[in-house]
C-alpha cells in the first residue's frame, strides 16, 4: 500500500469545490433511468448518455472522479476512444463500481448483505491497469419493525473494511458507502439513531481491518426523515443533524465525505450540502458524490437523441456548478436556471 498517493488521490478528489459523478448504475438499474425517458436498455444509449456527460466542456472545474460501471470502463465512443480516456484528459479520475450488490442475507431476508469480497484484489490490480484511481461499494441498511438488525449492520460494516483493505492493497482509494436507506416514515431520530451507530460500526470495522483512513472517502446517506414520514426534516435539521452525526461517527483523518442523494430531488440535496458547509469549517471536507441528483434532468434533456446533446452539457454544467458552489456555501436557489 502507498499511503502517500492513496492519501493524495482522497485529498484531491474533495479539493477545490469539486466532487464525484456517480454514474456506476448497474445495466439493470440504468435500464430504469433509460425507461423514464421512453428508451430501450441498449448498450449503445448507456454509453451515448453517459459520453455527453463526460464531454461536457468545463465539467472538470466542478468534477473531479466519476464512479463507471465496469462495462463504461473499457467502452468506446464510436471514434473508437475509451471513455475514461476522455476523463483522464480533462484531469478527472476515473472510478470502478467493485461490489456485485446488495442481496437478501442469510438470517434476515428482509435486510441486504453487500457481495463481491472474492477475487476482489485481483480485480482491483486490473481495474488500476486499466486507469481506475478509486473504487466504490455501497451497504444499504433498511429501517423497518425490528430492522436493522446488529447482525446485518456487523456483517456490512465488515465487508465494507475488507473490501476497502483489498483496494488499498491494490493502490485504489476505496470509497466507503454505508447507506441507511430513506425507504419508510421513519422519523429523522431514527435515521440518526441507525446512522450513527452504522457509521461507528463502520469505523470500528475499517481499523479492524488497518485501513488507512487519509486514503479512503466516506460516502454516506444525509440524516433524513422516511420518504414517508408525515413530518419532513426542514433545510437546517437536516444539515445539523448530519453534521453532529458525523462529528460523532467519523475520525478527523478522513480527509472527505462525499455524500449520496439516495432518492433526494437535485435541489434539495443541493441545498442540504450547503447549509451544511455554510456552518463552517469541519474536520472534513464536505462534497457530493450524486448519482440521480445531477443526473435527472441532464436525461430528460438529452431524451435519447443525440440532436439534444447542447441542452444536455448546459443542463448537466448546470448542475455539477450548483453542486460545486455548494461545496463552500455559495449556492442560492436563486441561481437556478
Ligand atoms: P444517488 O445519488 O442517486 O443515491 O446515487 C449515488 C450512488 O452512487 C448510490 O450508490
Amino acid at each position: 500500500m502507498n499511503k502517500e498517493s492513496l492519501a493524495k488521490v482522497a485529498s484531491d478528489i474533495v479539493a477545490s469545490s469539486r466532487g464525484i459523478l456517480a454514474a456506476d448504475e448497474s445495466t439493470p438499474t440504468m435500464g430504469k433511468r433509460l425507461a423514464l425517458i421512453g428508451q430501450e436498455n441498449t448498450e449503445e444509449n448507456r454509453r451515448d448518455f453517459r459520453q455527453a456527460l463526460f464531454e461536457t466542456d468545463g465539467m472538470e472545474m466542478f468534477i473531479s472522479g466519476v464512479i463507471l460501471f465496469e462495462e463504461t470502463l473499457e467502452q468506446k465512443t464510436s471514434e473508437g476512444t475509451r471513455l475514461s480516456k476522455i476523463l483522464e484528459s480533462k484531469g478527472v479520475y476515473p472510478g470502478i463500481k467493485v461490489d456485485k450488490g446488495a442481496h437478501p442475507m442469510d438470517g434476515s431476508p428482509s435486510e441486504k448483505l453487500t457481495k463481491g469480497l472474492e477475487g476482489l484484489y485481483e480485480r482491483c490490480l486490473d481495474y488500476y491497469k486499466l486507469g481506475a484511481r478509486f473504487a466504490k461499494w455501497r451497504a444499504v441498511i433498511t429501517i423497518g419493525d425490528d430492522m436493522p438488525t446488529d447482525e446485518c449492520i456487523r456483517a456490512n460494516a465488515s465487508a465494507l473494511a475488507k473490501y476497502a483493505r483489498a483496494c488499498q492493497d491494490a493502490e485504489l482509494v476505496p470509497i466507503v458507502e454505508p447507506e441507511v436507506l430513506m425507504d419508510g416514515d421513519h422519523t429523522i431520530e431514527r435515521c440518526y439513531e441507525v446512522s450513527e451507530k452504522t457509521f461507528k460500526t463502520v469505523f470500528e470495522e475499517l481499523d479492524n481491518e488497518g485501513v488507512y483512513l487519509p486514503g479512503i472517502l466516506l460516502k454516506p446517506n444525509m440524516v433524513v426523515s422516511g420518504k414517508d414520514c408525515p413530518v419532513q426534516g426542514d433545510m437546517n435539521t437536516v444539515a445539523e443533524m448530519t453534521v453532529k452525526c458525523l462529528k460523532a461517527s467519523v475520525p478527523a483523518e478522513v480527509p472527505g465525505i462525499v455524500f449520496l442523494s439516495g432518492g433526494q430531488s437535485e435541489t434539495e440535496a443541493t441545498e442540504h450540502l450547503n447549509a451544511m458547509n455554510m456552518m463552517g469549517d469541519h474536520p472534513w471536507a464536505l462534497s457530493f458524490s450524486y448519482g440521480r441528483a445531477l443526473q435527472q434532468s441532464a436525461l430528460h434533456a438529452w431524451n435519447g437523441n443525440n440532436a439534444n446533446l447542447e441542452t444536455t452539457y448546459a443542463v448537466f454544467y448546470h448542475r455539477a456548478e450548483m453542486n460545486s458552489k455548494a461545496c463552500h456555501g455559495e449556492y442560492s436557489p436563486s441561481l437556478e436556471i
